[in-house]
């Protein structure tokens, strides 16, 4: 066991990103059912909207993200030439509170960030 204050950032907010390959594996998958739009909750630094870009899929007219540390957020919206809704924020919090404005996903894709639950803010 180990002490939240003796925790790096990045172990913190769980950023550890996925290789291109596996990624780009999972973009395929989700190609076959055809989604419209796409949703990657905690995006780091763009690995999937890289992919997702790569896989060529037709017909998908939006990708919202999210991702809780800004900088990486803008790393990722300059990653794509797709239309993203990049939301730099708590996905929890988003999806909660803000979410319902939303027409819904016909596809989530991401790597989530596994964080000790003890470590999470009370709000989250
Ligand atoms: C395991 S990394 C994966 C990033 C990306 N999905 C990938 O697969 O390369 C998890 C990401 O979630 C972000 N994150 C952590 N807590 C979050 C939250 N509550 N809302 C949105 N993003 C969050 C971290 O900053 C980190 O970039």
């Amino acid at each position: 066991m180990n002490f939240i204050e003796f925790e790096s950032a990045q172990k913190l907010r769980g950023g550890f990103y996925t290789q291109p390959v596996i990624a780009s594996f999972l973009a395929r998958w989700v190609k076959v059912s055809k989604p419209k739009s796409i949703l990657e909750p905690s995006c780091g630094d763009g690995a999937f909207l890289d992919a997702i870009e790569e896989a060529r899929i037709p017909n998908l007219k939006q990708i919202t993200a999210c991702e809780l540390n800004v900088e990486e957020a803008e790393k990722a919206a300059s990653r794509t030439s797709l239309p993203v809704k990049m939301h730099r924020t708590d996905f929890l919090r988003w999806y909660l509170f803000f979410a319902q404005n939303e027409e819904g996903f016909d596809s989530v894709v991401g790597n989530p960030p596994f964080i000790r639950y003890q470590y999470l803010p009370a709000e989250q």
